[in-house]
């Protein structure tokens, strides 16, 4: 039997921190109001030429520098996004190509704000198998290029940052214990963003029907996912927990997702738990949907809040509608990592760019070579 354990972990959040104050600028809103509701005060927004894979492979590179782990080694790449800059590429294989992961499979997965919970799993369980011994699993959002900047019911809620942690397989119990992933698409129209879907098809009988929306941004029902949140956080939280054959007194730490501080209280009042025993960051970070729990792990591991032994619940809700939960032991020291080492080892990713650019080019080279001359069939020569 092999375990998947968490050992590193690394996040990134844009430089540019937008306040509550300056979004009254904007929109008819203040900061008390956004932070009685929401609990949040400030938000991170990323720079023009941040993308949600550079986002992610910032946190990636972080976190493989914690497990000590030369991203040649890495198995699988999984980012939970949805905000990726393209359906194909995936996020996940411009991330693969930045790090120079050059034997790592990679993919995308859409859960919106549970994406981080189902990537953990899929991951996980790929290391259970056997199919893989280690995994990057990524959360990494761009909100800020969704949202109807003229909407304050949501444009207020939300952040852009990433948080990976790197999966590794072992024989010795622990790490991911049990994990349970849930849905309910009849209410997929409570929090939704469309893709956008323009070409027409000029084929009789393929007629392009419009799928009706014309921006793709959050569109949300806030009072019912409000009520959606509160009760599947203590439902999830107590499925998993069966799971794994533990009670809520053996947990230390709950990691939600960083939706909202009053859904984490009214949660924390149907567990009947003190609010302590949940991590919350949100009132610096926003909701950064699948990257807020690995971006709130990364915080509360350097808090000293996790410590070897504990035992910690993720749990995650959002669009889909999708919730889970999963269930860990926490069983390493945060290494040493130096910010030289850091630096120096960011030197490879400087290498990989420089290799991604030479087989780019190989291939040009080797496509023109092949190209046969004008107006003759390659059988013809
Ligand atoms: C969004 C949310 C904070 C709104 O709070 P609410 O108490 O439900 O507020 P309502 O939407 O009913 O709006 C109440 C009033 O506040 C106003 N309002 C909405 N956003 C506002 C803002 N940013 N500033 C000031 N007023 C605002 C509304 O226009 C409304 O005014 P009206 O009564 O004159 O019509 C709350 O519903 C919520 O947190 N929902 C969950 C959202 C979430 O976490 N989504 C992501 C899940 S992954």
């Amino acid at each position: 039997m092999r375990y998947a354990h968490i050992v590193g972990w690394g996040r990134y959040l844009p430089e540019r921190v937008v306040t509550n104050d300056e979004l009254s600028h904007l929109v008819d809103t203040t900061d008390e109001w956004i932070h009685q509701r929401t609990g949040i005060r400030s938000r991170h927004i990323a720079a023009p030429h941040e993308t949600t894979a550079t986002l992610a492979f910032e946190a990636a590179a972080r976190a493989l520098a914690v497990a000590d782990l030369h991203p040649s080694q890495v198995e699988l790449i999984i980012v939970a996004t949805s905000t990726p800059g393209h359906m194909f590429p995936s996020t996940a294989c411009l991330v693969q190509d930045y790090l120079g992961a050059g034997r790592a499979g990679a993919f995308d997965l859409s859960a919106a704000c549970s994406g981080f919970v189902y990537a953990l799993q899929m991951a996980s369980q790929s290391i259970a198998t056997g199919a893989v011994r280690n995994a990057v699993v990524i959360g990494a959002e761009t909100m800020s290029r969704v949202i109807d900047w003229s909407d304050r019911g949501t444009c207020v809620l939300f952040g852009d940052g990433a948080g990976a942690v790197v999966l590794k397989g072992s024989s010795v119990p622990g790490g991911v214990l049990s994990t349970t992933l849930r849905s309910d698409g009849s209410g997929g129209d409570l929090l939704s963003l469309p893709a956008l879907y323009h070409n027409p098809v000029p084929i009789a009988g393929a007629e392009f029907a419009h799928n009706g929306h014309h921006k793709n941004i959050v569109d949300m029902d806030g009072r019912q996912v409000y009520r959606f949140a509160t009760n599947v956080i203590a439902s999830s939280i107590q499925d998993v927990l069966k799971m794994g054959e533990m009670a809520l007194e053996d947990v230390a730490l709950i990691i939600p997702h960083q939706a909202n501080v009053r859904i984490i209280e009214t949660a924390a009042k149907k567990l009947k738990l003190p609010l302590e025993k949940f991590y919350l960051n949100v009132e610096r970070t926003g909701n950064t949907s699948a990257a807020s729990i690995p971006i709130a792990l990364c915080e509360a591991v350097e808090e000293g809040r996790l410590k070897p032994d504990d035992n910690v619940i993720f749990v995650g809700f959002g669009g889909g509608l999708t919730w889970g939960a999963s269930l860990l032991k926490w069983d390493v020291t945060p290494p040493q990592v130096s910010f030289i080492d850091h630096e120096w080892k960011r030197v490879r990713y400087v290498m990989a760019r420089g290799r991604s650019r030479l087989r780019r080019l190989q291939r040009r080279v080797e496509a023109a070579v092949a190209r046969p001359p004008n107006g003759h069939k390659p059988d013809e020569s």
